[in-house]
Parts: structure tokens; sequence; C-alpha cells
């Protein structure tokens, strides 16, 4: 492999794709190749085909699936079930037909028990039940590590999969609806401060604890994969440091700079009481993040600003 290797990366308009497209480009990868949903759906097998009986690419990113929040999820499970499976079946199953070198599975968190002992460590994967309201994405996502691993096990052959904690950073999505934690508070706060520092309501009490990385840091973990040889399937990529969703809150509403209330509306759930990934099994391969929590969400700030006009509000 060399920096003329042919590297596919599914889903590169999206947040992560788009940030694993970039880190690949400045590291000096010059032959990448990026298709949007409309230019190839990738639920539908027999273009998935075609393209890559075109393209011949030699190691496969999957970035690509069907994302939500919590609301999407519960209110959507068929579309987050077959959707995922759909995109991922197609692009593992052809890139073992066509013999690609190396390929990396993008999933969550959400992948491990409910209940399982934290912080989750790789080992913990199908221990017990899971969070209800995503377990229609974490089976979906569940089915793909373990084609991987079955692809591993059966044909010897380099297919990894990489299981981020909650990201945030550039391109993320801003809709109230769909959005994750950390971005829908920076709008709630950011459109609060612009009225006159009006109060902000978050849901449930702001005890759960999370963990939060940057995109850029997940992203150099796939260069990374895609440079070095795995010994095992399936590996968690975090930070290995938690916070409070109270603290969370804190953090963001002074990087936007409201003065106002926040108010706490304990009638919403709180969902886990903690997720928090175990990181030491990336440590040991040699790769940590860097980038600090404060430092990112400064600069998530900065590109929301930029933004404000344009960001996107993924609808379903
Ligand atoms: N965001 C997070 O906090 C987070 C955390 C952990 C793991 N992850 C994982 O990272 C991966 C990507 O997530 P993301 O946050 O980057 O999501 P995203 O911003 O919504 O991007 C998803 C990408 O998938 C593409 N896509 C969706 N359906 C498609 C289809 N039928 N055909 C072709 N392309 C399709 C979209 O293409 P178009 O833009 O062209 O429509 C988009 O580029 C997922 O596997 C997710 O589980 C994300």
């Amino acid at each position: 492999m060399n920096n003329k290797s042919k590297i596919y990366v599914a889903g590169h308009k999206g947040m992560v794709g788009g940030a694993i497209f970039k880190a690949l480009k400045d590291k000096g990868y010059e032959n990448l190749v990026g298709k949007s949903s409309k230019e190839l759906d990738l639920r539908d097998q027999q273009a998935v085909r075609e393209f890559f009986e075109t393209e011949q690419p030699e190691i496969v990113i999957d970035a690509a699936a069907r994302v939500g929040g919590i609301l999407a999820n519960n209110n959507y499970p068929f579309t987050f079930l077959m959707e995922n499976m759909q995109i991922q079946n197609n692009l593992i199953d052809t890139a073992l037909q066509q013999n690609v070198e190396k390929f990396i599975f993008l999933g969550s968190s959400c992948i491990y028990p409910k209940l399982a002992p934290q912080p989750l460590h790789e080992d913990c994967l199908l221990t017990s039940s899971l969070e209800p309201t995503n377990e229609w994405y974490a089976i979906a996502k569940i089915s793909g590590v373990k084609a991987c691993e079955a692809i591993r096990k059966q044909y010897g052959k380099d297919f990894v999969s990489l299981m981020p904690t909650n990201l945030y950073g550039p391109n993320d999505n801003f809709d109230l609806q769909t959005s994750h934690v950390l971005p829908a508070m920076m709008r709630k706060f950011h459109e609060a401060k612009l009225n006159n520092n009006a109060p902000v309501t978050l849901w449930g009490s702001g005890t759960p604890m999370r963990e939060f990385l940057h995109v850029s840091d997940l992203a150099e973990a796939v260069v990374f994969a895609v440079e070095n040889k795995f010994e095992d399937n399936l590996y968690n990529v975090g930070t290995g440091v938690d916070l409070t969703i109270k603290a969370l809150a804190e953090l963001i509403q002074k990087t936007v700079g409201h003065q106002g209330e926040i108010i706490w509306d304990s009638t919403k759930p709180d969902g886990t009481p903690r997720k928090l990934m175990d990181v030491s099994k990336m440590a040991t391969q040699g790769w940590k993040a860097k980038i600090k929590l404060e430092d990112g969400i400064r600069e998530t700030y900065d590109w929301f600003l930029q933004h404000a006009h344009s960001y996107k509000e993924v609808k379903i």
C-alpha cells in the first residue's frame, strides 16, 4: 500500500466520511474515490457491484450509514435496521468478491449491551440486552462487525471494525429532532443567546456521564488503521475520558457565551447512566486521541458560526 493506492470512502459527504477523506488527502493519499448517495445508492446491490468493477478500489472505508439520535431511531426502526444492513452488506460482500485488500467498517458504541460493565470493553459485545431505543441500528451494526469477523476467520482477510464513541465536530447535524446531544446543546445555547439570553431547557437530570471524541481524531484513527495491520477484528475508538451532561452543558454554554439559566426537564429520559469506552486495545495498537474537549468544542462552535445559515439539518 502506498499513497497511490485507490481508497474508496463510502459516505465521504457525511460528517465522519468527510473528515476521513480530508485526513487521507492531508496525508498525501492522492487516489481517493467518493460518491454521494445520489450518484451511488449503496442500498442497490447491482449498482455497488458495477461501481467496484469500474473503480477497483484497493482499500474501502465504510462511513456510510443511516444515522440519527434517540428520537429518529425510535420512530423509524425498520428504516434504521434495513437501510444500514443493505448498505454495509453490499459494501462488505462486494469488497470480498473484488478481493479488496483492506476494509474498515465503522459502527458505534451502541452495539454494546445497555448494562455492560464500564468502561465498555470489546469483549462485552453480545453479553446481554441492548438499549431498546436504538437496538435496530445496533443490530444492523453488530451484523456488520460479525460479517467482517467472519471474513477474517474464513478468508484471512484484513477486514477490521472500529467503534467510535459519541463524535462531534464540523459538519455535524444540528437539527433538533434528529441530532445528537452535543450539537443540539450548541444550537440551543446559541439561539437562546441571540434571544436575550433566554433560559435553555435540556432533557433529563444532567447526571448521566458521556464521552466525546472529535471527528478529526476519529479520522486519524482510521488513517492509522489504513496504515497498520490490526491483529483482531474489533477496536473501540474514544478518549477514555467522560464527563456529566451537566458539565458538558456548562462547557458549551461558556464557549457560546450564553448567560441565561439552564432548566433541567426531569420528565424527559436520561438514558444510560454512564457510557465510557475502554480504549486500551487501540492504545496497545499504538493509537490515542489528541484533541481536548474544550478545544474541540471551541473549534466546532467557530465552524457553526461560519455555517450558521447552511449547517446540516437531517430530516427523515
Ligand atoms: N456522528 C456520530 O456521533 C457517530 C458516532 C459513532 C459512530 N458513527 C458512525 O460513523 C458513520 C457515519 O456517521 P456520520 O455521523 O458521518 O453520518 P452522516 O453525516 O449522516 O453521513 C452519512 C453518510 O452516509 C451516506 N449514505 C447514507 N445512506 C446512503 C445510501 N443509501 N447510499 C449511499 N450513501 C449513503 C450519506 O451520503 P449523502 O450525504 O451523499 O446522502 C452520508 O454521506 C456511521 O457508521 C456511524 O455509526 C457516528
